[in-house]
């Protein structure tokens, strides 16, 4: 085997944004819902599409290399993740998560100008917020966020629970789907005043009005509701800095009756820092974002859970390669 280095890595890193320009046009055409529908030749994407042949063959090209479509004889078919999260219409439809982040690229790449000339908030973008770009927010988050609930579910027993508290708890994801997977539970979505009228929306379209309630409030402040049995804190995690997160999972501990337990699931970098690079970067989106947010370790994570008073502490895979999920008990 050679160990020549050349410079192909660096070459594809230096143009990676071409991969998320291309995806996110692939989406504003339409291109694999199209393709789901029958459209699974360049001559009926052009027709359908209304772009000129020659777009058509790049976004094509494009798209096969970067294994998002594929060959099915003569025919184009969308690969497997891409026509069940990519094709609109389907109950999985994943798009307003992949589009999410979009407005966020011009401010990526002003991150020097970010770095040399700081100006960042305990709250970043959850400054702004209002009732509307809440609603907006969360059609995003919750087109994953109830697929990771599930995950949740299927994981951690809560069947002797009582009180959920969901700290952040956005379009209610977590707490609607426990309360629907276990009959004695109730749950609390604590969540900023602006995100508990989009979450009051998600809990009636459930049906579950009667067993989650919420609370708006800013969870880096004050005590919070009590008591109760299982608290869960999901994808908030590189919003903020060490000092905030430990003290959000010491008022948890406060809040949590003996016997309780707290499942904090987030991008967790591994303890030598070499990745996940997803859980890195959502770290430094928070200097886009202009928060004091960063990306914590498994073991920093674990840290704040034993300081709060946590015992059996261990941090697991959540989602490999994405989230982890840290465990603590109260005593
Ligand atoms: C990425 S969303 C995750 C929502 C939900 N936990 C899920 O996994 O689907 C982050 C949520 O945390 C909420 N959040 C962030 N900072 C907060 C704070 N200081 N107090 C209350 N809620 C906060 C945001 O408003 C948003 O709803």
């Amino acid at each position: 085997m050679s160990n020549r280095i050349d410079t192909t890595r660096l070459q594809e890193m230096a143009r990676a944004y071409t991969t998320s320009a291309v995806l996110y046009t692939a989406l504003d055409v339409g291109l694999f819902t199209h393709v789901s529908n029958g459209y699974n030749t360049e001559a009926l994407l052009a027709q359908e599409t209304g772009l000129r042949p020659v777009d058509i063959d790049r976004l094509v090209s494009c798209a096969l290399s970067l294994d998002l479509l594929d060959w099915d004889g003569e025919q184009l078919c969308n690969a497997a993740d891409v026509e069940t999260y990519l094709v609109e219409g389907k109950s999985r439809y994943a798009g307003p998560w992949m589009m999410f982040t979009r407005p966020d690229v011009s401010g990526w790449f002003q991150m020097t100008e970010k770095m040399r000339e700081p100006d960042s908030t305990t709250l970043g973008m959850y400054d702004e917020l209002t009732v509307e770009s809440a609603r907006k927010y969360h059609q995003a988050t919750a087109s994953i966020g109830f697929g990771a609930a599930r995950r949740f579910v299927r994981t951690v027993d809560l069947s002797n629970r009582r009180h959920l508290l969901d700290l952040g708890g956005g379009s209610g994801a977590y707490s609607i789907t426990a309360v629907e997977s276990f009959e004695g539970l109730q749950a609390t979505v604590l969540d900023l005043p602006p995100v508990v009228v989009a979450t009051e929306e998600y809990i009636a379209d459930a049906g579950v009005g009667d067993r989650v309630t919420t609370v708006g409030a800013d969870f880096t402040q004050g005590e919070f509701p009590s008591p109760v049995d299982v608290v869960v804190m999901a994808s908030n995690l590189p919003i903020y800095n060490s000092e905030v997160i430990g003290a959000v999972v010491a008022r948890a501990f406060r809040a949590l009756e003996p016997g309780g337990e707290m499942h904090l699931i987030g991008e967790m970098l591994d303890n030598d820092r070499k990745g996940p690079v997803d859980a890195a970067m959502w770290g430094m989106n928070e200097l886009v974002c202009g928060s004091e947010g960063r990306a914590h370790t498994r073991s920093e994570c674990e840290e704040y859970f034993r300081s709060a008073g946590f015992s059996d502490v261990e941090v697991t895979d959540f989602v490999s390669g994405t989230l982890a999920r840290c465990f603590g008990r109260k005593a």
